[in-house]
């Protein structure tokens, strides 16, 4: 039977300043993404634009620009830099769809047959100037908190969504599903902080503004933006549509990635809207931590490059790729710097998988002029379980979505084999000619170590295990899970290419001086 796997990252807002946080859950979800086709799912990757709203009307007309002109530029500029980063979406979900348009005008019609959607109005403290509702504590010194003037009580016609009747089947739901939300401190925090606490109905309705999709039968309203954008999961499977088959292959998705600022939405709301249209629930909802800069958030200001255009064009995608999934422990907050990025490429790329993949080639032309063969082959019992046991492992901490730790683990692999070279001394061994078939055995085994790093760094790097694999001769269709769980299935006979090096080693100090002159150019 085929096994499908649907995962999603949030669809972003449609701005051109993304910046490596970011990247970090794209590259997290097509890290997975591709795990899951090498385990040998079906698997549909959906990431996209949430393009609706008043801040994106705000910025168009600051650029003298049509919103829908607007978010069309942007859209290109977004799916550049997914591209940069080599991720491989399968949709591209834009919320101006006319598709997404028409199920989310129908779907908010049927929760107002079904008494769901109900109108009322809304009563805050409004500024006028930046066309906001505020409540009380979010005033400072009693002004608004964006532009520091003066608000005032006003009162808005609009429709609500009763959240509030689904807060006990909320509760029941959580406890009943103890994995739907991870990591387990997000979920105990939606409890106590929220559902417990208790729901109010969330108004899903404003007539502040044109730039969103309109109430259908109410032409004053535009449909709240979240309640538009989190619909992005089911229109862009057919739902509601004239051929909804993807949406019967694909829905409820397995997991719903997100950072932990939208968990609430994703794990209080949309689960509540589904449930009042009777609809499956997603399987799970992850909700990672925040890429950060000295604890706080990112911006360019605090003198590290955060622009991941430039930090690709400067270490190559892979680089940043890994980095950014073996640094930040995946779940928790972590902080970004360019030193702790050169460092891991030094360290990591260049030390310890670089340095293996070249003493491995290096090693086969001086000691075989290239070219290891008829030899009797011998079972190396130690790496052979060395191996294995990463395989494992590994495989076990993907499924638990343990990114950093399947990563770390095929570090540990990496280590292992560079210790194992120091130890045998195949210098020495090559200096006996009685011994030449115990040195054959032993570049052997190293080149299937790193056919196995090969097929597990490739979720990770996707372009870096073609380029090790090539150094002996070997091409793709060696990327294969299957295959890294057995030992010796390569050929007895290898062919080592002469080959540059696969990551080019940095000089720290004068590398930090460039990204700081690049910094005060921009
Ligand atoms: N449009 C909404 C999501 C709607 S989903 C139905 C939104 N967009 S966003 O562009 O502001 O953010 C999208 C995502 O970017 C965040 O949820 C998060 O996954 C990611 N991140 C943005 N900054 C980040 C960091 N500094 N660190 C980690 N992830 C970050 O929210």
């Amino acid at each position: 039977m085929e096994k499908n796997f649907y995962i999603t990252t949030p669809i972003y807002f449609c701005n051109s300043n993304l910046h490596i946080g970011h990247c970090y859950t794209t590259v997290a979800a097509d890290t997975l993404a591709r795990f899951k086709k090498l385990q040998g799912f079906n698997v549909k990757f959906l990431t996209g634009t949430d393009e609706h709203g008043q801040k994106i009307e705000a910025m168009a007309k600051k650029n003298n620009m049509q919103p829908q002109d607007y978010v069309d530029s942007i859209v290109e500029w977004i799916k550049d830099l997914w591209k940069t980063m080599n991720i491989d979406y399968d949709i591209f979900m834009r919320t101006t769809n006319p598709n997404h348009v028409k199920t989310v005008q129908k779907i908010f019609k049927k929760l107002y047959d079904l008494g769901d959607i109900y109108k009322s109005s809304y009563e805050g403290l409004y500024c006028t100037p930046c066309e906001t509702f505020f409540t009380e504590h979010q005033l400072v010194n009693g002004k608004c908190p964006d532009c520091g003037r003066d608000v005032e009580k006003l009162k808005e016609e609009a429709y609500f969504f009763r959240l509030s009747k689904y807060q006990d089947r909320l509760i029941k739901f959580f406890e009943d599903n103890p994995k739907f939300i991870e990591p387990e401190s997000r979920k105990n925090e939606m409890i106590n902080n929220f559902l417990k606490p208790g729901l109010e109905d969330l108004c899903v309705s404003r007539t502040s503004f044109n730039w969103g999709i309109p109430v259908d039968f109410d032409g004053n309203h535009i449909i709240y933006v979240w309640f538009d954008a989190l619909f992005n999961y089911v229109s862009a499977l057919g739902f509601m549509s004239d051929d909804d088959s993807e949406y019967k292959k694909f829905w409820p998705a397995d997991i719903h990635l997100v950072a932990k600022e939208i968990v609430r939405f994703h794990t209080i709301i949309w689960p509540a809207v589904l449930m009042a249209l009777d609809m499956p629930l997603p399987k799970k909802v992850f909700g990672h931590g925040w890429v950060t800069i000295d604890g706080g958030k990112i911006s360019k200001s605090k003198g590290n490059v955060v622009d991941p255009k430039i930090l690709v064009e400067r270490y190559k995608t892979d680089a940043i790729r890994y980095y950014l999934m073996r640094e930040i422990n995946f779940g928790q907050d972590g902080n970004f710097t360019n030193e702790a990025l050169i460092k891991r490429i030094n360290f990591d790329l260049v030390n310890d998988l670089g340095n293996l993949v070249s003493r491995t080639n290096g090693m086969i032309q001086k000691y075989f002029g290239g070219q290891i063969e008829n030899f009797d082959y011998e079972k190396n019992e130690q790496l052979e379980k060395m191996c294995l046991d990463t395989v494992n492992d590994y495989e076990n901490l993907m499924n638990q979505y343990k990114l950093s730790d399947a990563i770390t683990k095929v570090w540990s692999l990496i280590n292992f084999a560079n210790k194992y070279v120091d130890e045998i001394k195949p210098w020495f061994l090559a200096k006996d000619p009685n011994q030449k078939n115990t040195l054959a055995n032993f570049l052997y085994s190293l080149v299937e170590i790193l056919r196995v790093v090969s097929i597990l760094i490739y979720p990770f790097m996707p372009s870096t295990p073609k380029k090790i694999l090539a150094q002996f001769n070997l091409d793709e269709s060696y990327i294969n899970l299957q295959d890294a769980k057995k030992f010796g299935v390569l050929s007895k006979n290898i062919h080592a290419i002469k080959s540059e090096l696969l990551f080019p080693r940095i000089d720290i100090d004068k590398e930090l001086e460039e990204l700081e002159k690049i910094n005060h150019l921009k």
